[in-house]
């Protein structure tokens, strides 16, 4: 069974997110989702409105996604794809070419992003 690896906040959850996990699933029998914790969140700027726990529980309803575990820096990406004998690391083209050096591991593939949604924008239009 191949096994396909992903990562995201996945705040604010909406469809944009959806079609991406649908589309990683494709690729393999498994998903697995890597969920940025809260702290990783400040080291990156971002705030989110839902908690880890929160974000999880919403992620791990998606009948896609197989398993759940925490990204908590940049650097885990090799030893993750070691661990988890992924086949392929999917994420949307906002992050074109940035995971490039996990190529001699695993397959690489940017998905394109679904327009018009995201979670910046729900944020940007519940404040106005
Ligand atoms: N994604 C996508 N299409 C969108 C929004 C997100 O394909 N319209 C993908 C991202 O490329 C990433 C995954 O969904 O692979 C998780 O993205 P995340 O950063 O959690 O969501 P965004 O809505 O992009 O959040 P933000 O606006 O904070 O960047």
């Amino acid at each position: 069974m191949k096994v396909v690896l992903t990562y995201g906040t996945f705040d604010l959850f909406h469809y944009g997110h959806i079609e991406l996990l649908r589309r990683a699933k494709t690729y393999g029998g498994r998903l697995v989702v890597g969920l940025s914790t809260d702290k990783f969140n400040e080291v990156k700027g971002k705030r989110c409105v839902f908690s880890f726990d929160k974000r999880k529980e919403l992620l791990s309803s998606i009948r896609y996604v197989d398993e759940i575990f925490e990204e908590y820096s940049w650097e885990q990406k090799i030893s993750d794809v070691k661990r988890y004998k992924a086949d392929f690391f999917v994420m949307g083209n906002d992050w074109g070419g940035k995971f490039d050096f996990l190529k001699p591991y695993c397959e690489v593939i940017y998905l394109p992003r679904t327009d018009e949604i995201s979670t910046t924008l729900i944020k940007t239009l519940l404040s106005s």
